[in-house]
């Protein structure tokens, strides 16, 4: 791999060594032999661009479970965070700072506490009829066109419509909200430059003030949905104040669609790649369900979180200090040969450990929608293979470029075979 230097910045003392770098060559394609050569080789990364990359399932689920910190605002005097000062002139990073899943306890308790009060497992499954409706309409549309971007056709506007529909928003500027939301993602990367973070800034200021506007008018007219209960949601005799609420909106909403569209893509394309496993899922269709788990552990929608260490931590041999920035690999974790065996980088509906990958997270900030999301998935793609049993790539795919939310922005596929 080719250290880039403008990423990995000029104080390089062994340049020889791999660092995580996205952008080294064919990264985004796939970043797995990366990633496989971190976890062999340099498991435990002291990166110099100021940050610890963890990328082996133990340590990876270790850590997610440890308790440390996940406020920005916790990083100790170091260039990750010298960065986001800089770019920030202090102001908040994102309006997500202010959501649970940039919170710590107590905040963090309280605020879980208070959405998972109305994001309830009976509310989400009650959801199944109207997102086959969903799924069905847009399957409709495809058998009409005979090839299509599945993308644009079905893996994004159904998560899209589901959460918008849930919070009970309208659909009005939806393309203005899908670019702010889009770029506001990006905040949960290391930015390494002025321009993104600008951007990340402006798209933060936007989408808060669209939020509000829609909150109040929302207070004006209530309504059976998720943001009317979490406008009155009690819980010990707390309510969200108003930044609070705008927050917690935000995250549903941003984490609503812009992972799920990743499930549903990058699942799709894994079954096309591999058709054998689609023929076995056709033979078994009661399958779907873990064919779920094993796209989300294949390739991960999220390929990354991080905590900021509030006590000295240790790995293996390596002590973090207190105070450093760690990023642990979720996509890396998911593909670790010691948990999931030799076969680790095969796609495998039938793997009974599927089900341990860990896209979700793990430990007190596990996904409050994986629920959701599986539902969304299982249907979504079980409905899809059901209805074209000859389903093909049509062209080349192209890939979203981001180093978290990896997905894809074009996955064109035929419906029938010529
Ligand atoms: C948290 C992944 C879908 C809402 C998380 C975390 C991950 C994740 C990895 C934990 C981050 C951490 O520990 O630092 C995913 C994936 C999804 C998905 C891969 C789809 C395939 C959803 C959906 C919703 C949602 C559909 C809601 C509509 C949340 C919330 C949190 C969260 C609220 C914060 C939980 C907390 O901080 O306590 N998600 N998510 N997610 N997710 Fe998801």
């Amino acid at each position: 791999y080719v250290t880039d230097t403008a990423y990995v910045g000029g104080d390089v003392s062994e340049p020889e060594r791999v660092w995580f770098n996205p952008f080294s060559p064919g990264f985004f394609d796939d970043p797995y032999p990366h990633y496989k050569q971190l976890a062999e080789e340099h498991p435990v990364q002291d990166h110099p661009l100021g940050f610890w990359f963890l990328s082996r399932y133990d340590d990876v689920l270790a850590l997610l479970r440890a308790g440390q910190s996940v406020e920005i605002r916790n990083m100790a005097d170091g260039p990750v965070r010298q960065q986001v000062d800089a770019v920030t002139a202090g102001d908040q990073v994102s309006v997500l700072t202010a959501s649970m899943l940039d919170r710590d306890p107590p905040d963090h308790t309280r605020l879980r506490a208070l959405v998972t009060k109305v994001f309830t497992r009976r509310a989400i499954s009650a959801l199944a009829p109207r997102i086959t409706a969903l799924v069905d309409a847009a399957l409709d549309e495809m058998a009409e066109q005979g090839s299509t971007n599945l993308v644009e056709q079905l893996a994004f506007p159904l998560p899209f419509a589901v959460i918008s529909e849930m919070l009970g928003l309208p659909t009005v500027d939806s393309t203005r909200i899908r670019d702010l939301s889009g770029t506001l993602v990006r905040s949960l990367e290391v930015v390494t430059d002025e321009e993104t973070a600008r951007a990340i800034a402006d798209a933060n200021a936007e989408l808060t003030v669209l939020t509000k506007e829609l909150v109040a008018w929302k207070r004006a007219n209530p309504a059976d949905d998720l943001l009317t209960a979490l406008i009155t949601a009690e819980h010990e005799g707390q309510v969200l104040n108003e930044d609070e609420l705008v927050a917690q909106v935000i995250l549903l909403y941003v984490a609503g669609h812009e992972t799920t569209v990743n499930l549903i893509a990058n699942g799709t394309l894994a079954l096309l790649h591999n058709p054998d496993q689609l023929a076995l899922l056709h033979e078994q269709p009661d399958l779907a369900a873990n064919a779920v788990e094993e796209f989300l552990r294949y390739d991960s929608p999220v390929q990354q979180t991080r905590r900021i260490t509030i006590t000295p931590y240790t790995v293996g041999d390596a002590e973090i200090p207190v105070g450093s920035f760690v990023l642990a690999c979720l996509a890396s974790a998911n593909r670790d040969e010691r948990v999931f065996g030799p076969d680790a980088h095969k796609l495998r509906l039938d793997r009974k450990e599927a089900r341990h990958h860990l896209s979700f997270g793990g430990g007190p900030h596990h996904c409050l929608g994986a629920a959701l999301a599986r539902l969304e998935g299982q249907i979504a793609i079980g409905r899809l293979v059901r209805r074209f049993p000859e389903l093909t790539l049509d062209g080349d795919v192209r890939w979203n470029n981001r180093i978290n939310l990896r997905g894809l922005t074009t996955l064109p596929v035929k419906v029938r075979a010529t």
